[in-house]
């Protein structure tokens, strides 16, 4: 069995949201260590361009915020300047939010739906031509939307929001897959468990 022919990335372009550190940056390296020329996005400049220097050269930071539709144009662009084409764009970036029900303020609906649910689907729009530019029937571009288990099942905690936004975005992927599969990209989702942070 040839492995690098099956999990191989050479001469492929990923971005992912959140690589600066716990998950993204897990797959940064993992993309990384399969051949991949990997961008890794997340709001804090210097730890965004601290975690692309332990990764080595084929890792670039390209700080930006994903929760707003003028950050998911902005990282495009600056990702246009760079590079023509975007084989893997993985939306990993994601917040929680944890309150009483009767306390539970506005402002935890605004940044967990916002970075959740409407930052994948703004960025993957804004990347659209770069996605499509990478993509053919021989080898499809991919968009990784990271869910959680929280959007499937209840966890123990009063997080209103991530339950719904996590929910959302599985329902979401079904959506953005069966319109952008016509342009040989892949929409798929991944709902992981409970990590160890580092
Ligand atoms: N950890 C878990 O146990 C677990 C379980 C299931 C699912 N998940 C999901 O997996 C994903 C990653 O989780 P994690 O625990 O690794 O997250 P994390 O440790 O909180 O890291 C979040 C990353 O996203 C970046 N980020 C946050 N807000 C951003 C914004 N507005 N724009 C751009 N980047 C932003 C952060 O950097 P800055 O702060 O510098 O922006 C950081 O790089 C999330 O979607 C999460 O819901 C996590």
């Amino acid at each position: 069995m040839d492995l690098q022919k099956l999990f191989g990335l050479e001469g492929r372009v990923a971005l992912i949201t959140g690589g600066s550190k716990n998950l993204g940056r897990h797959m940064a390296e993992g993309f990384i260590a399969a051949g991949a020329k990997v961008y890794i996005t997340s709001r804090k400049a210097a730890d965004c361009e601290k975690t692309a220097s332990e990764l080595g050269p084929n890792c670039i930071a390209l700080p930006m915020d994903v929760s707003t539709v003028e950050g998911c144009r902005a990282l495009a662009a600056a990702f246009a300047e760079k590079e023509a084409k975007l084989d893997i764009l993985v939306n990993n970036a994601g917040a929680a939010w944890g309150a009483e029900f009767e306390d539970f303020p506005e402002a935890g609906w605004d940044k967990v739906m916002d970075l959740n649910v409407k930052g994948p689907f703004f960025l993957t729009q804004s990347l659209y031509p770069a996605l499509k530019a990478a993509a053919s029937v021989a080898q499809p571009a991919k968009v990784i939307n990271i869910g959680s288990i929280d959007g499937i099942r209840l966890n123990p905690w009063e997080t209103y929001s991530y339950h719904a936004s996590k929910s959302a975005i599985l329902y979401l992927t079904k959506r953005m897959a069966a319109r952008l599969v016509r342009d040989q990209i892949n929409v798929t989702a991944i709902a992981p468990g409970l990590l160890h942070q580092t």
